[in-house]
């Protein structure tokens, strides 16, 4: 497996493996891996003839009074793991190299931004559109893999292949959890011990809310149910959303609804966690 840290390193790259024919498949992460970003490594390995994985804390994505600076960071742990998965070349740019100049232009990433966590940190979509069509002209991958894990998040970006014809399809891998339920994220390390028994809650509430609705039908009494669960399992707990969505274009749910997205961010101490379960009437 190979690192490079350099545009040119990997235009190269990338030139030699279509000049061979291969498919690439693109994984783009910020580092400091787990078995959730293992999962889609495995997915692209079996798809496409040329992995490429992106380690990159994007600073265009984190707000002012958001965790940028104290992000893990781990690069020669994760160089490890992206070798076991069949990964072939590591992207690990710094910020100078992805944004060596600023014009001003920006993606907005409209209305399926407007919601979720998009309207507690604004923004944060605009700046993980930026950062996703870089990758997408650097690595030119054929299909590129993002997790369920941050479904609002694979939405939107399927929204911009769609609409502005990238040559790409994009590829989502189910949720990876902990033995209790937890998902995995980066962010668990932040967890102090108590912190980490309690975080379970959210995914356990979230199932309590599925069987209220699939039996009720009552999108709102199904939210008080996770919220209450969630709100009782914890001391630390504090709501910043549950909402029960369409997926995957984040309307309001109505009598037409095939799927549904029942999202949750909540704060376990400091830590902001976001989880979700998707489901059919069925
Ligand atoms: P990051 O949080 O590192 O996640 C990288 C990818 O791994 C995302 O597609 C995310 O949904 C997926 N992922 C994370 N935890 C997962 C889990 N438990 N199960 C399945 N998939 C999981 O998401 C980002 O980075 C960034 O916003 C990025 C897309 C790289 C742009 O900067």
């Amino acid at each position: 497996m190979e690192v490079v840290t350099t545009i040119a390193e990997l235009k190269e790259i990338v030139r030699k493996a279509k000049a061979e024919g291969k498919t690439i498949g693109l994984v783009p992460t910020m580092g400091y891996l787990h078995e959730g970003h293992m999962a889609l490594a495995k997915a692209a390995r079996e798809e496409n003839d040329f992995i490429i994985m992106s380690i990159f804390v994007n600073p265009t994505q984190f707000g002012p009074n958001e965790d940028y600076e104290s992000y893990p960071r781990d690069l020669e742990r994760d160089q490890k793991i992206a070798e076991s998965v069949g990964v072939d070349v590591v992207f690990a740019p710094s910020v100078d190299e992805m944004y060596p100049t600023d014009g001003g232009i920006r993606i907005h990433a409209g209305r399926q931004a407007t919601i979720l966590c998009g309207a507690s940190r604004p923004g944060h979509f605009d700046g993980v559109l930026q950062v996703v069509t870089k990758l997408f002209h650097l690595a030119e991958p054929t299909r590129a893999y993002f997790g369920q894990k941050d479904a609002q998040q694979a939405a939107i970006i399927s929204t911009l292949v769609r609409d502005f014809n990238f040559p790409l399809e994009i590829r989502t891998v189910p949720i990876v959890r902990e033995e209790d339920g937890l998902a995995k994220s980066s962010r668990n390390v932040y967890l102090s011990e108590n912190e980490r028994k309690e975080a379970p809650a959210i995914y356990r509430g979230l199932q309590l809310a599925k069987e209220e609705f699939l039996s009720s039908k009552d999108a709102e009494k199904a939210i008080g149910v996770a919220k209450d669960y969630i709100l009782k399992n914890t001391t630390t707990g504090r709501i910043d959303y549950i909402e029960l969505l369409a997926y995957p274009d984040l309307k309001p749910i109505d009598d037409s609804t095939k799927q549904y997205l029942l999202a949750a961010a909540v704060f376990i101490g400091k830590t902001r966690l976001i989880d979700n379960i998707m489901f059919t009437n069925k």
